[in-house]
């Protein structure tokens, strides 16, 4: 099969003839028809993000595809259905604190470089094997709308934070980084989920205009200056109620201050959900207060990625409408031209748009 390779950190990506991924017991091979470019991605792929991967690795964050074939222990999937392709990708000897890796991204830690080097390959190439688990119907759909449907990826990751933080319709929601590629995601499905009001935070007015203009009254943006009070006490006096939910989804770049200053909005017995990267790239902690967060009984949640049945909800909400994939704007690339891709991501991430590769 045809399949793009990253052979060293630093080095473009090799598109090139790999031997076809070989079916077990609890696998599915798919043929993939879109899988999407993170904006980051040239930061993985430069070893900028030290991201635990082996190398030579085929890297791709799962994707849209049909079942090619399926392992004598699935019941339900077909040849030919369509399906969701889930890389986060568990160890399945412990249940209770299972090893994660992000099938060719990233293994979350040295203990699972182990699974990792067994689910080993990603998305960028005409066929992908994964766990059974990891597989998703999403109904019919025409060919032309897979690149649409690869936003599940996008949308998965704030619906795994809700999902943490048990968000409950009528809640008022901070989204912390709301003009990002994830925060804009997670306006959309805090909307989905029945919030009653968003906070949106973000530096850039441009997008957070887009932002309110998009949603209506529900949705209140914020713009950040910098100063942790004075973006607390902005973001406190737009909230129309207290704020039952804060997620957090800054990239490294941002600082703990910009993120405390978030934090500290929630409202006493509030929970906080923690999905950004930063501290990745080094900086200072959190710094947070033992007694205020003792006294106001606050919940802090660190969540990476999201439960394994959230895909089959998200793909409901979708079908019911209540999620538009038609407000994400898409670019396509060919897996020849799966270095362009990487490049476009990065110049052009940013709210409801994506890079995808159609192999
Ligand atoms: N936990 C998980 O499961 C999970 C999964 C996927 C990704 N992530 C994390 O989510 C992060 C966000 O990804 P993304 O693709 O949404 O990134 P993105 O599109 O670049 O968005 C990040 C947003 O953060 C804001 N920001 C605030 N301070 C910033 C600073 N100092 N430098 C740069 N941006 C700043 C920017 O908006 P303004 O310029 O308007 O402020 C920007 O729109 C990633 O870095 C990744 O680590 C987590």
């Amino acid at each position: 099969m045809k399949a793009a390779v990253l052979k060293a950190f630093g080095s473009p990506l090799a598109v090139g003839t790999v031997p076809d991924p070989v079916l077990g017991t609890g696998e599915v091979i798919v043929d993939i028809v879109a899988t999407r470019v993170l904006g980051y991605a040239h930061e993985i792929f430069s070893g900028q993000r030290r991201y635990l991967m082996e190398l030579p690795m085929i890297p791709g964050p799962g994707g849209i595809g049909r079942v090619r074939a399926t392992g004598p222990d699935a019941t339900h999937l077909a040849v030919g259905d369509w399906v969701s392709c889930d890389p986060t990708v568990r160890s399945r000897d412990d249940l209770v604190s299972p090893d994660i890796i992000l099938q060719g991204l990233t293994a979350g830690s040295a203990a699972a470089q182990r699974l990792q080097r067994y689910f080993h390959d990603g998305s960028f190439a005409e066929q992908i094997r994964v766990p059974t688990e990891n597989v998703t119907p999403i109904g019919a759909i025409d060919a032309s709308e897979a690149p649409l449907w690869c936003a599940l990826g996008t949308l998965l990751v704030p619906y795994g934070g809700f999902l943490a933080a048990n968000l409950k319709a009528g809640e008022t929601v901070l989204v912390n980084g709301a003009t990002g590629s994830f925060g804009s995601a997670a306006v959309t499905v805090a909307m989905a989920m029945g919030a009653g009001c968003v906070i949106a935070t973000g530096r850039n007015e441009t997008a957070l205009k887009n932002l309110a203009r998009r949603f209506g009254s529900r949705v209140r943006t914020v713009r950040m200056v910098g100063d942790e009070e004075i973006d607390r006490r902005h973001m406190l006096e737009a909230a129309p109620a207290p704020i039952d939910c804060v997620l957090d989804l800054l990239p490294p770049a941002a600082t703990a201050l910009q993120v405390r200053a978030a934090l500290m909005t929630v409202r006493p017995y509030g929970r906080v959900v923690l999905m950004g990267g930063v501290g990745m790239a080094g900086g200072a902690g959190l710094e947070l207060d033992y007694a205020w967060l003792m006294r106001n009984c606050v919940t802090i949640i660190g969540k990476w990625m999201y439960p394994p049945d959230a895909t089959p909800r998200m793909v409901a909400l979708i079908r019911a409408g209540l999620v538009k994939l038609d407000d994400f704007e898409v670019t396509t690339f060919s897996l020849d031209d799966v270095n362009d891709a990487v490049a476009h991501a990065a110049g052009n991430s940013g709210p409801f748009k994506m890079t995808v590769i159609r192999p």
